[in-house]
């Protein structure tokens, strides 16, 4: 059972336990950090997770904290638009979990918070990210050529996303 669920002060250890994976990390923008530090996770829950009005939610499968989801409020001409990302610990990959845990995400987002268009930014690489938004129903909407730089290398950037109109 996947359940989504407000960070608490609670959750660091085992949100540095989870995250502290170069696996992980790997495709993910650089606010999540390798190694991944009791600091790190003390200013995620602190601040972070809520920087910008940002929404993030602990997933929860089966009452245990295995990851998270949430989006970003864009701004002026955009506020209509949020991005959303997501990641998993490695031990649950390939369970469906995150693919359920998006659908959970993106219903909130779209019926409860009412946003119009949600986009998720992909590293080329991340084919199992790729499958999961279209498994939820995100389309490919372009390739963003040498759009991010991380860990000495370019990468193209594949942008999904989903609309409610
Ligand atoms: C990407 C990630 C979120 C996937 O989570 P998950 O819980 O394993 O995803 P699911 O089990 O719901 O679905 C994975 C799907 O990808 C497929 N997949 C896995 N590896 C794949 C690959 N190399 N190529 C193509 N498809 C792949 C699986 O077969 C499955 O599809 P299926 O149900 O049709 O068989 C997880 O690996 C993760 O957290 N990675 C690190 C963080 C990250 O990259 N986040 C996304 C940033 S955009």
């Amino acid at each position: 059972m996947i359940t989504l669920r407000d960070y608490e002060k609670s959750d660091t250890a085992r949100l540095v336990l989870l995250a502290n994976n170069k696996n992980v990390s790997k495709y993910l923008v650089d606010t999540f950090p390798y190694p991944y530090t009791q600091q790190d996770a003390d200013w995620w829950i602190e601040t972070g997770a809520k920087v910008n009005n940002a929404v993030n939610k602990v997933i929860q499968y089966n009452g245990d904290f295995v990851g998270s989801v949430g989006i970003t409020p864009q701004t002026g001409m955009k506020k209509h638009v949020a991005e959303i990302g997501y990641w998993i610990a490695e031990e649950y990959w390939g369970r469906g979990i995150t693919t359920e845990a998006l659908r959970l995400m993106t219903d909130y987002a779209t019926s409860y918070l009412k946003y119009k268009k949600l986009f998720a930014p992909v590293f080329e690489p991340n084919k199992a990210s790729m499958r999961v938004l279209e498994k939820c129903g995100y389309k490919l909407e372009g390739i963003l050529k040498y759009e991010v730089f991380k860990d000495g290398k370019y990468f193209d950037i594949y942008h999904y996303a989903t609309y409610c109109f």
